[in-house]
């Protein structure tokens, strides 16, 4: 299957899943949107009012803030992937709760392997403790480190700028090193990242098991018994540090 075929196919199962129970609250699934040919994922955590309406990610007052952020370091999110941790809408935009997240990892671990970014943003402590463990944002924001190939460069969420206006010029400085951090990642990792990714059992079945491989927030997906493989959230030790 192609990168779009599979980002497709991803769309159109969060659009109908049923696995946790954020599909209470969900009018419009929102599985993510961008360029599927980037190098740069942002990961958020779940869609607010706004996006629940338009199954869209970022559309809200914390999107025109992310747009905001991007333009003043030069950057356009047409030109990147932007997607969430979890797919619906908490309600009244609780945080997600573990088992939620541990469930939907499952579409996001297939969508990074499908678009195999070399740089993944996360935006809050949520998709930041994906690949991070136990790790404070107010000590790491804005610092990449190298995760399983990747790297991976944790950001405050807007949401807390917003809240916060005192970490409104502290995100600006992060995110003013972001094209940096990019280049950096473009020398360290080889070219080119493949566009067609080939799976040779795509049964639920087979994803199942593959989710609960790569689930790194430590609860297995339920209805699984295939033990955990690697370190949760672990940092790749053996990549070189360039910073
Ligand atoms: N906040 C998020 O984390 N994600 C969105 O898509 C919107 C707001
Ligand atoms: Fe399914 Fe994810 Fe939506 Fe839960 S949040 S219902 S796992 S798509």
């Amino acid at each position: 299957m192609t990168t779009a075929e599979i980002l497709d196919e991803i769309a159109q199962q969060v659009a109908v899943c049923e696995k946790c129970e954020l599909h209470f609250s969900r009018k419009n699934a929102v599985p993510g949107a961008g360029s599927i040919t980037t190098e740069i994922l942002f990961i958020g955590e779940g869609p607010g009012f706004h996006e629940n309406e338009q199954g869209l990610p970022f559309v809200g007052r914390s999107g025109k803030f992310l747009d905001e952020l991007l333009e003043s370091c030069g950057m356009d999110r047409s030109t990147v992937f932007i997607t969430n941790v979890v797919k619906c809408r908490p309600p009244g935009n609780r945080d997600p709760k573990t088992e939620e997240l541990a469930t939907c990892s499952r579409y996001l671990n297939r969508q990074i392997e499908a678009i195999n970014p070399k740089v993944i943003v996360t935006l809050g402590r949520f998709s930041m403790a994906k690949f991070i463990a136990n790790a404070k944002i107010s000590q790491i924001h804005g610092q990449p480190r190298w995760v399983r190939g990747r790297l991976i460069v944790p950001m405050y969420h807007p949401a807390a700028a917003l809240r916060l206006g005192s970490l409104r010029p502290v995100m600006k400085e992060d995110f003013a090193k972001l094209p940096q951090w990019i280049e950096e990642a473009r020398r360290a990792v080889p070219d080119p990242s493949p566009d067609v990714v080939e799976y040779a059992d795509t049964t639920e079945s087979a994803l199942d098991a593959s989710a609960a491989q790569m689930d790194l927030f430590g609860a297995a997906p339920p209805a699984s018994d295939t033990p955990q493989a690697g370190d949760p959230g672990e940092d790749d030790s053996s990549q070189p540090s360039l910073f």
